[in-house]
């Protein structure tokens, strides 16, 4: 086909008349992006519609060929929603697809709607509109898993767990303190996206290929109609700019890694050691061998696809570190690892919300014996000193001393006698024992958002209103 009488691009169409032969066909395949942004297809139409529109409001082109264009733009759709639009590789890319079948259908008018734009700045426009929406659903995503965390913890205010540092025992807990924790990380995650969603919603259209366009275009003009918060002042940083993708990724790979930690410790919990956890048949899997055995797959998937999305960050860091200004085909990398990020993440928050909300459930039998059985009141021992005016360092070292005792009897703290207290140290009442119980020693922990029951309830009653209402 000659060229200036084709479509307007792709390899199998030739380009400009400057061009005699057609692609290598390796090299059409290696060089196509259609197989993977045809994801891009609604938000492709979206901003054609509105890129014609201004066409015509600025009277590039006609009121009624503007109008034509945004028709057969809407066909395309039409035909996408009934499958019947399946571009091959020759149309290289989801914008040069969506071009070569308006012109198909409207023949030579077809070809007015790339005036004063490029496919520098239709891509960018178009990823940004597709990661806009995905940041809102992510927004939705987190929200659900915030929600079954605090289903959970609104249950189990009065339920002790362990606290580590190290994984050793340190001090216990309420439960509802825990796991207030994770809602905290997915609330600062939330903001990070919202704060990165402003930096999406900058339009880059109408910088054209990166210099502008000696047309009368308004970029304002589509700005708005997309929706989009402002425009860049700088044309050639408006089709430079992959730093929203990356900084996209950071944040959804701190999602990740949330989720993560969180994985790793229902992995354990559900451990017939640790056994804090029961997993209902809903979200655990069996082995094919071992006829005994439910494996925390949910978990450990999503701890593992932490991997990929964690890669993404790197390889997009990577790919735009040596690029010059302006438009680089290296740009066209960004694509499969914002999508796999986007699913991915999108992926892991909905099941882990599923596997909080019917596929875990905490046994207070085993946490209950699990704080009553060890030395986690230690501390306690040592303030219960410092309240009767016992230098602290003095009163650590006194009950490093008894705790090794105790080790050496087997018994625990409680266990002691009075007298052995008071040999001690003269302080001891024997009120100690009531304030050594895991109980007194969680409720004790009053201090602003420490773990005490009444600062855990003042956090309930904060998140209540928040997860419950929106
Ligand atoms: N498929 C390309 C990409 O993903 C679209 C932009 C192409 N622009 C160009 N000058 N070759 O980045």
């Amino acid at each position: 086909m000659v060229a200036s009488e084709g479509v307007t691009g792709g390899a199998g169409a030739g380009w400009s008349d400057r061009f005699e032969q057609g692609l290598h066909p390796a090299i059409e395949r290696f060089n196509a992006s259609i197989g993977f942004d045809i994801e891009l297809l609604q938000q492709d139409l979206q901003g054609s519609v509105a890129h014609a529109r201004m066409l015509g409001r600025c009277g590039l082109i006609s009121a009624a060929e503007s109008a034509q264009l945004i028709e057969g733009l809407e066909t395309v759709r039409q035909e996408a929603a009934a499958g019947q639009f399946r571009p091959g590789l020759e149309a290289e890319d989801v914008h040069f697809a969506v071009e070569r079948r308006l012109i198909e259908l409207l023949g030579p008018l077809g070809k007015k709607l790339h005036t004063g734009r490029s496919r520098n700045d239709q891509v960018g426009t178009d990823l940004r509109l597709w990661l806009r929406q995905r940041i809102d659903g992510l927004e939705g995503s987190l929200r659900r898993y915030q929600r079954a965390l605090f289903e959970h913890a609104d249950q189990h205010l009065h339920t002790l767990i362990p606290g580590y540092t190290h994984l050793q025992r340190a001090q216990p807990l309420s439960l509802a303190h825990h796991l207030l924790a994770y809602v905290e990380m997915a609330e600062r995650d939330r903001l990070r996206l919202q704060d990165v969603r402003r930096r999406v919603n900058i339009c880059p259209l109408g910088a054209a290929a990166l210099a502008g366009t000696p047309l009368p275009i308004d970029r304002r003009q589509t700005a708005e109609e997309l929706g989009f918060e402002s425009i860049y002042a700088n044309s050639l940083d408006a089709v430079s700019d992959r730093d929203f993708a990356v900084e996209f990724s950071a944040a959804a790979a701190l999602v990740m890694a949330h989720l993560s930690r969180l994985s790793e410790e229902v992995i354990f919990w559900a451990s017939e050691e640790f056994g804090f956890v029961r997993l209902t048949d809903r979200c655990a899997t069996g082995s094919s061998l071992m006829p005994q055995k439910k494996n925390p797959d949910v978990p450990e998937l999503v701890r593992g696809k932490c991997g990929r999305v964690f890669g993404h960050l790197q390889g997009l860091l990577t790919m735009i570190k040596g690029l010059p200004l302006a438009y680089n085909k290296d740009f066209q990398e960004d694509k499969e690892a914002l999508f796999d990020t986007v699913r991915t993440t999108e992926d892991c928050l909905e099941a882990m919300a599923i596997l909080l909300e019917e596929g875990i459930s905490f046994r207070p039998d085993r946490l209950e014996l699990a704080v009553a059985s060890d030395f986690s009141n230690a501390t306690d021992v040592a303030d219960y000193l410092v309240a009767k005016g016992v230098p602290f360092r003095e009163a650590y070292q006194l009950v490093g001393g008894l705790v090794k005792t105790c080790l050496q009897e087997s018994i625990l703290l409680r266990q002691l006698p009075l007298e052995r207290w008071q040999e001690l140290h003269p302080a001891f009442e024997a009120d100690i024992f009531a304030a050594i119980t895991p109980r007194q020693v969680v409720a004790a922990r009053t201090s602003e958002g420490g773990t005490g029951f009444s600062q855990v309830q003042a956090q309930l009653d904060r998140w209540r209103p928040v997860l419950m209402l929106s």
